[in-house]
């Protein structure tokens, strides 16, 4: 069980077991749709609303194992609380090919990160139908709740049900297949996503949605070079991107050999570009003239998620989580058998970008190994105090997460979560109290892995004293590890 304890106290170099962390990447081919009885703590009267969270679900296909975590069939799940009471919901996207492959019994898709059909590359050569597996994120906007993929288009789904409706256009702005980013940024009660097509070149197109879920701008620009961009920033007059300095060498997708994503390689050589791109709200829908993209760029590394970004002073600041080295996939390994140690943390890096100069400064902000980091909603794209991550038991080196972090920029300081030492988080959520007054002010929510008893918790923190959760919601089953969610204030 859960244990308080501060990161100085002595804990072996390992404070984990690999088959703890392994059991929480088992598959749960079930649904579910109950009460949570077992509550330890009381759940605070003020925080009412949904929590929505994706992630894959099935790592293996019928015993046969996917190659990597990412090419898992989206599992929706929906925790709703009301009334100091929690409800849990969930249920598989119904996509296209997970409907088809539960029907087949067996692998009918590759993914993109190396899953491959039985039969070696024979089976697999010249086949680039990929699985738009709705697994990365999910989020309630223009009143659809949408799952999302980056490489597809999303699947609506009923929020009271779960139940999948089909693919979405977005009131008719995505044509058929077309990609759509799976971190959209809310400013300023605008929805703002983007989407790349990779390839010699990348396009990028960018979309900002009112609250119904109208378009009201939308910009094309072709960058040269291949693009693997997962995340971007958004501030008050710019779109931030960073292009990270990888290759692809595409054949030994097209020959069957490997997955799309096991062709990317990570080229230290050359440097991280970062795009900056003028929103120009002002501009007319439908202009014909593009705002011109500018680059600039800074010391090699790869980036999966930024926190935040903001302009002050004539400057942009950017806070990213950066990888010193792209973490590759390699072909014939096991996602399962991971040496965390051999591979570089993910750290909290600030970036300063001055627009006159062209120079781009940065700093560490945390050593320590982090990554999903979240803020309070409000303060997105503008400056802001307070960070949240999950991040490793150890001050240095590579590791899963164990703790939730609370970082204050302004004064440096930082309070953790210790999940314990079978545990594992999962992204944290923060929610603000419906009275706020401090951007602090609210909850901290993260669905927790307990491989002592093989099931998952959600944790509710007070976001202001982590010293000892207000909540635990222990649920009768575990959830795989899940990449993104968020919250909604209401009830479904
Ligand atoms: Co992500």
């Amino acid at each position: 069980m859960s244990s308080l304890s501060t990161p100085e106290k002595a804990t072996p170099i390992n404070s984990y077991s690999r088959s703890d962390w392994q059991q929480g990447y088992l598959s749960q081919p079930q649904e579910f749709d109950y009460p949570i009885t077992e509550i330890t703590g009381t759940i605070p009267p003020e925080l009412q609303g949904t929590l929505f969270r994706n992630g894959p679900g099935l790592l293996d296909i019928n015993g046969q194992n996917i190659h990597h975590p990412f090419d898992g069939d989206g599992m929706i799940t929906a925790l709703s609380i009301k009334d100091g009471k929690a409800h849990l919901k969930s249920r598989y996207v119904q996509t296209a090919g997970y409907v088809a492959e539960k029907a087949a019994g067996k692998i009918l898709h590759r993914g993109v990160f190396g899953t491959q059909k039985a039969g070696g590359w024979l089976a697999n050569i010249f086949d680039f139908q990929l699985k738009n597996i709705a697994n990365t994120n999910i989020i309630y906007w223009g009143d659809r709740l949408l799952a999302l993929w980056e490489a597809a288009q999303p699947h609506r789904l009923n929020p009271q049900t779960l139940e999948t409706l089909g693919l979405d256009d977005l009131n008719g702005v995505l044509a058929p297949g077309a990609a759509f980013a799976a971190h959209p940024r809310i400013v300023d009660d605008r929805l703002i996503n983007f989407a790349v097509s990779p390839g010699l070149s990348s396009k990028i197109t960018i979309y900002e949605f009112d609250r119904a879920g109208k378009l009201l701008q939308k910009q094309n620009h072709s960058v040269p070079g291949f693009s693997f961009i997962h995340d971007f920033v958004v501030t008050e007059n710019y779109y931030l991107f960073f292009q990270n300095p990888v290759t692809f060498n595409p054949l030994p997708f097209v020959l069957g050999m490997r997955g799309a994503g096991e062709c990317v390689g990570f080229d230290a050589s050359k440097p991280t570009k970062i795009l900056v791109i003028p929103r120009k709200e002002t501009q007319p829908e439908n202009s014909s003239t593009t705002p011109a993209l500018f680059s600039l760029e800074t010391r090699a590394g790869f980036v999966f998620h930024h926190a935040n970004a903001w302009e002050a002073g004539g400057k942009i600041y950017v806070d990213s989580i950066c990888y010193e080295s792209f973490p590759d996939v390699e072909p014939g390994s096991d996602f399962r058998e991971i040496d965390f140690a051999s591979l570089d943390p993910g750290q909290l890096w600030r970036f300063c970008l001055d627009l006159e100069t062209g120079v781009v400064d940065r700093t560490l902000l945390e050593p320590r190994c982090c990554e999903f980091p979240t803020t309070n909603p409000q303060n997105v794209g503008k400056p802001y105090r307070y960070l949240y991550m999950g991040a490793g038991m150890q001050p240095t080196g590579n590791a899963p997460l164990q703790q939730i972090l609370k970082l204050d920029l302004t004064t440096d300081t930082r309070q953790f979560w210790n999940a314990g030492d079978r545990c594992f988080v999962s992204e944290p959520v923060f929610v603000p109290h419906p009275q706020a007054t401090a951007e602090d002010q609210g909850w901290v929510l993260s669905v927790v892995y307990d491989a002592s008893r093989h099931r998952s918790d959600v944790v509710i923190l007070d976001a202001q004293d982590f010293s000892n959760p207000v909540a635990k919601l222990h649920l009768q089953h575990h959830i795989p590890y899940g990449l993104h969610g968020s919250w909604v204030d209401r009830n479904f």
